[in-house]
């Protein structure tokens, strides 16, 4: 692979009214990583405390006493920084600009008002019997309502578990019933692409097969949908919350307190519930979105993500508010009513910074410029990118076609367990190259290292560690510490594994290669190859699975299923749509096999173990590359696979 890659400067224009310099970012981040805790101990001011901390921090990564503490002394909520100490010089700015699914169905909450509907929902969620430290799930569609449920959880110490909406019912319970979450936050339907989606009769399967879990489900009304109400279970938000005081005082909350679990894939198992903390959290939430966007008081910020994954806490819900920004909030999809939809919002709003992911950046491409200039984007002056590596086709199209040149793009790598953004091209600091992470946050310390664990020097590519902690990091796996340490530590004792490769260029740019594990990342949302695997294998036609990722234009990779089937089923199209159908049922539409191969048996060692390698090879089409399979228990396995491949049966 050839890694010539074109530089471009930062815009002058953009550069000579950038918050940061080449030099103050030098400066900055040699104070953090020379100086942890006085650094630390200044930036953590920057959210508001009810108790002052004096200690900044309390880490070790040792695996036999493996804890994670940040400014552990100090109280606070949450809320208090992105809503009360916002009200008296921002009470009547925007806080949420929220854009519908139908186009200019839109409405703005200023800070005073989503002030007063959170106290509201806190309210709510007290009389429904939710207290301190007991966990909620919400399962909404991206109306204000998510950020406000989000918000209310916080502000009573609640710990908020947010399943996006794309989730299946059978997801949704395993979710619910992993963190004994005995409330439910959920609305009638959803509104995607002019497609309704039906939220609470997903939730009510997912009661179901939670067993008796849940006690209280609380629903907002979204389309005024007919929908099933349990009685004496099953709450209207507008009802309950009509009568309800605008005032709840905050939850005091320890800084090492939880704010929230978010679950996601890994390499093995169930997905993993990442636990985040309040203090450590806001304050990496807050700062990386500052810095990371060179935020200004007058900026209009979109984040594209959905709530449900970790991009929506961090930037939409946490980071703006905490800065006292404006946060666009929207409910459809890029491509509804018309490709043009993104710039519209943006020129509607007049949106300054925007963000997005590669994947529907490529879709959009795809689509041509028309779609693009046929709206104006003037007020944009900051383009972000999130979730998977972005192809250098598609980065500068993102900048020459929708940037115009003008705006430099901060591609941000970063991960559910890092709360916030980790490495990133911070705007006006470097030259950007297409593709690279770039360098390391405040505070952040990446290194390559080889299979051994051994650090490599200068230009290199190995896989990507962070040898020290930062205030936003994971704090454990929801009810199984063990695994968080086995998942993380265990791999380059006493250091973070990531789970991605990673590439340092001659000039000291990190490139985020991809990840090395059996996760795939399918249109920026992370899957476990081994969860689909498990959904496969639960239905009656199927012996194995062997899931792989391979090379998909728009999605980056899509999802390569391997099938035996027990004897006797018919291996034909009809069988196909029933598995896909299949796993739907167990996941959610996200996790859709894009192909699926049936083979007549799976290339493992004499131990039994899967290749996966080869797999891979084979689904990428790289039959030359399968390197050395005499090992294999059944060789000739393997060109019945090519074979299928070929034939695309
Ligand atoms: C994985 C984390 C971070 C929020 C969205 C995804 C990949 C993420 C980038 C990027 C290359 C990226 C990594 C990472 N990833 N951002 N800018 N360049 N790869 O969060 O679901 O926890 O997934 O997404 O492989 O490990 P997530």
């Amino acid at each position: 692979m050839s890694h010539e890659v074109t530089k471009h400067p930062v815009p002058e224009a953009f550069a000579a009214q950038a918050n940061l310099t080449p030099e103050t970012y030098k400066e900055m981040y040699a104070r953090s990583v020379n100086d942890p805790e006085g650094f630390w101990a200044e930036h953590g001011k920057r959210i508001q405390w009810m108790k002052p901390f004096t200690q900044v921090k309390d880490v070790s990564w040792d695996k036999d006493n493996l804890h994670v503490k940040w400014f552990a002394d100090g109280t606070l909520n949450v809320t208090e920084s992105c809503l009360d100490r916002q009200l008296e010089t921002r009470g009547d700015k925007p806080a949420i600009i929220w854009e519908g699914d139908e186009a200019e169905d839109a409405h703005t909450l200023t800070y005073r008002q989503l002030y007063k509907a959170v106290c509201r929902f806190s309210n709510v969620l007290k009389d429904l019997g939710v207290g301190k430290g007991d966990r909620v799930t919400i399962y909404l569609p991206m109306i204000p309502e998510a950020a406000m449920a989000m918000l209310a959880c916080a502000r009573i110490g609640a710990i908020h578990s947010v399943v996006f909406g794309g989730f299946s019912p059978e997801a949704l319970a395993g979710r619910i019933t992993d963190c004994e979450s005995k409330f439910v936050i959920t609305a009638d339907e959803g509104l995607r692409g002019g497609r309704k989606v039906p939220l609470k009769t997903n939730a009510d399967k997912a009661c179901q097969l939670a067993n008796g879990m849940v006690e209280k489900m609380l629903v907002v009304q979204r389309t005024g949908g007919d929908v099933h109400m349990e009685e004496g279970r099953d709450f209207w938000l507008h009802e309950v919350g009509a009568e309800v005081s605008d005032e709840c005082a905050p939850e005091p909350m320890n800084a090492e307190d939880p704010l929230f679990i978010l679950y996601t894939s890994g390499s093995t198992g169930k997905p993993k519930g990442v636990l985040h903390t309040c203090g450590g959290y806001l304050v990496w939430a807050s700062m990386t979105h500052e810095y990371v966007f060179d935020l200004k008081e007058n900026d209009v910020f979109w984040c594209s993500a959905d709530v449900g994954w970790v991009t929506g806490h961090t930037y939409i819900v946490y980071g703006p508010l905490a800065n006292g920004a404006t946060s666009v909030m929207f409910e459809g999809v890029p491509t509804y009513p018309d490709a043009s939809r993104f710039w519209e919002v943006c020129d509607r709003h007049q949106v300054t910074i925007f963000y997005t992911a590669p994947t529907a950046i490529r879709a959009l491409m795809r689509e041509g410029s028309d779609p693009v200039d046929k709206t104006s984007r003037k007020s944009i002056r900051l383009l972000g990118t999130v979730g998977e590596p972005i192809n250098p086709e598609a980065w500068e199209w993102y900048f020459h076609i929708v940037g115009e040149g003008r705006c430099p793009i901060v591609d941000t790598w970063w991960q559910t367990e890092t709360g916030g953004t980790m490495i990133v091209p911070l705007p006006g600091t470097t030259d950007m190259k297409p593709g690279a992470g770039s360098h390391p946050f405040f505070g952040v310390k990446p290194e390559l290292v080889d299979a051994e664990g051994n650090i490599l020097q200068g230009e290199a590519e190995g896989n990507l560690i962070i040898t020290d902690s930062w205030p936003g990091q994971m704090r454990t796996v929801y009810g199984d510490h063990q695994r968080f340490v086995d998942t993380y530590f265990s791999a380059y004792p006493g250091n973070y594994f990531t789970g991605d490769g990673c590439r340092r260029d001659a000039d000291g740019f990190y490139w985020i290669t991809g990840r090395v594990d059996d996760v795939i990342n399918v249109s920026g949302h992370r899957m476990g190859t081994a969860e689909v695997e498990s959904a496969l294998v639960s239905h009656h036609a199927v012996a194995e699975a062997a899931v792989v990722g391979y090379p998909h234009d728009i999605k980056g990779q899509g999802i390569y299923a391997y099938v035996t089937t027990v004897a006797g089923v018919e291996m034909d199209d009809e069988l196909k749509k029933d598995l896909i159908k299949h796993v739907r049922y167990e996941i959610g539409p996200i996790a859709s096999p894009d192909l699926i191969q049936f083979a007549p048996g799976l290339p493992k060692t004499r131990s039994g173990k899967i290749m996966r390698r080869i797999l891979r090879k084979i689904a990428e089409d790289s039959f030359d590359a399968l390197g050395d399979t005499s090992t294999l228990a059944d060789p000739e396995v393997v060109d019945q696979l090519i074979e299928g491949r070929q034939n695309r049966s």
